[in-house]
């Protein structure tokens, strides 16, 4: 580390401590008040002190019954809002007996093929008191609707449940990759949900644009908020070409990024993001309703930064990252556990992971006001540097046509692949210090017992919808899936016919399989 400090970003920035770093700087215009526009310092006027951040761990793996056991102990130990993370196959809308998914049914998420196993997943969960997050994009409104059917079994109708879906598919062709439809039909998708969760389920997060997975893969803070930002402006377009009011989806719309371990950096981040995307809905489309001008968001620590290497050290990373996330504003928080870049989650690293949050919200100070970091030297210029370094790289997508037509040159995945090389090489050259691994070594690690998911859980999914096929009314079944394809071909909104098709036990791959005739699938530009 060179004696000026190298940031994430790349950015060589001189000590920020003295008066002259904030000449100039006029806190009314560029702060304003917490929970006020442009919502610098905050989203809400009182913040914690109003209502502490969500502790929302993400988790889940093997069949929908384990994970039901995992979410009941995370419920018991405390969390106050649920997280679903789902196996592959069903993040690409494939059944678990289907040739594709062998070998990772259950492995890195739960396994869901049919409402069967969406009953399972949330039996004896107050699903009116929690909310609840869902990892999912390309099938994103399957799971939705099945929670909804499942919500309303248990007695509690689509207006009264709360959480979120992921939904945010141009992340997908950028990073992580769990994409199915080409762009135009993903966003065609993504708009029928707005209107049918502002029609039928209207307290619910519609979407949470996703900057973590591409800081995961190497994006900087500021490109993380560009790409990000980017990808809102997008679905907002199509949102309002389909003729949805502003002030309305876009109250709904939520957000999520990663929080480093470089504090003062993260912090800015989250309020120059907060700062650029208020303005953006105001100034470019016109928003006057406050909560649709709010960038409201989760936040994950940064799973990157976990090392295999005396994985307890991890603890520590995990505690300075998830302090970022809540100076920073964060409305939503899951800590990683510290043994996660060995393997899933063990019941005792888990409840430390939460135990984690706990501390910084009950015994800290850091609660009891709100952006404690307003006004100071370094935050401020941090701020202003990173909001800069942002809005230039969000008018480098907007030159190439807005983040659908960027995403079809490869814009952002070659700009966050040459970042990542360089994080690489400052690693390799041991610029960037990573304790453990190129600097304060062991010379013999210490052993380490992992959680494994039981392989036999394939031939269980299986098994069950092998029955599920047998019992249930297939002519009803084939007859919803035909209406789906119809409204697939035409512009009524999809969700309907999908409601009817899983309510009948259609399955996640049928039912992704009759849009995949009638949408096709994406090829990314990179694979010819
Ligand atoms: N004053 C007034 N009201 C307040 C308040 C305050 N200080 N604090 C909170 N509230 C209100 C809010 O207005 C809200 O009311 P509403 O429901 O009527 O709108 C309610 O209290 C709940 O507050 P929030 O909405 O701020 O908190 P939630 O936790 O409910 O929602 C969110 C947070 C970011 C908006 C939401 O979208 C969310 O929970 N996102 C989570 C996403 C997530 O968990 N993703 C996991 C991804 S893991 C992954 O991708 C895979 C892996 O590989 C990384």
């Amino acid at each position: 580390m060179s004696e000026t400090g190298i940031t994430e970003s790349g950015l060589p920035f001189e000590p920020l401590y003295g008066p002259e770093a904030l000449e100039g700087f006029d806190p009314e215009a560029q702060l304003g008040k917490p929970g006020e526009f442009p919502f610098t310092r905050g989203v809400y006027s009182s913040m914690y002190t109003g209502r502490p951040w969500t502790m929302r761990q993400y988790a889940g793996f093997g069949t929908a019954k384990e994970s039901n056991e995992r979410y009941r102990q995370l419920v018991a130990n405390g969390t106050g809002g649920l997280s679903v993370a789902f196996d592959l196959p069903t993040q690409m809308g494939h059944d678990s007996d289907s040739a594709i998914a062998h070998g990772e049914v259950g492995k890195v998420g739960v396994a869901i093929d049919s409402i069967d196993d969406m009953r399972v997943l949330f039996d004896g969960l107050p699903l009116d008191q929690v909310s609840t997050s869902m990892t999912i994009n390309a099938p994103a409104a399957l799971l939705l609707l099945m929670y909804q059917l499942v919500a309303e079994e248990n007695g509690v109708p689509g207006d009264k449940i709360t959480g979120t879906i992921q939904n945010d598919v141009l992340k997908e062709y950028i990073a992580r990759g769990t994409y199915i439809y080409p762009p135009a039909h993903s966003l065609r998708l993504i708009t029928d949900i707005f209107a049918y969760c502002k029609a039928e389920v209207p307290r619910w997060n519609t979407i949470s644009i996703s900057g973590y997975h591409m800081a995961e893969a190497g994006a900087s803070p500021a490109q993380e908020v560009a790409f990000t930002l980017a990808d809102g402006i997008e679905y907002v377009r199509a949102a309002i070409k389909a003729g949805l009011d502003v002030d309305e989806f876009a109250a709904r719309l939520s957000f999520f990024f990663v929080s480093r371990t470089t504090i003062l950096e993260e912090v800015a981040k989250f309020r120059a993001a907060r700062r650029i995307w208020a303005q953006v809905m105001r100034d470019e489309f016109g928003a006057t309703n406050p909560k649709a001008q709010t960038l409201r968001f989760h936040t994950q620590t940064a799973g990157v930064q976990l090392t295999a290497q005396q994985p307890e050290v991890n603890l520590v990373r995990v505690a300075v990252q998830a302090l970022a996330a809540v100076l920073g504003g964060t409305q939503s928080l899951h800590t990683n556990s510290y043994d996660e870049a060995i393997a899933l989650p063990t019941d005792k690293s888990a409840r430390l992971a939460l135990r984690t949050q706990q501390v910084i919200a009950y015994e800290t100070d850091v609660t009891k006001t709100v952006d404690p970091f307003a006004g100071s030297y370094a935050i401020e210029k941090l701020t202003d540097e990173l909001e800069a370094e942002a809005r230039k790289l969000m008018a480098q997508v907007e030159d190439l046509g807005g983040a659908v037509a960027a995403i079809e040159k490869g814009f952002q995945k070659n700009e966050i692949e040459k970042s990542a090389y360089r994080i690489a090489r400052e690693i390799d050259g041991d610029e960037r210090v990573v304790v453990g691994v190129n600097r304060f070594r062991l010379d013999e690690e210490e052993p380490y017992e992992p959680l494994r998911v039981d392989p036999a859980i394939e031939a269980q999914q299986a098994e069950r919808l092998a029955a599920l096929r047998a019992e249930r009314d297939n002519d009803a079944v084939q007859k919803h899936l035909a209406d789906l394809k119809a409204a697939a071909e035409g512009t009524d909104n999809v969700l309907h016919p999908m409601k009817e098709a899983l309510r009948a036990r259609a399955t996640v791959g049928e039912v992704c399989n009759a849009l995949r005739e009638v949408w096709g699938v994406y090829v990314p530009p990179d694979a010819f």
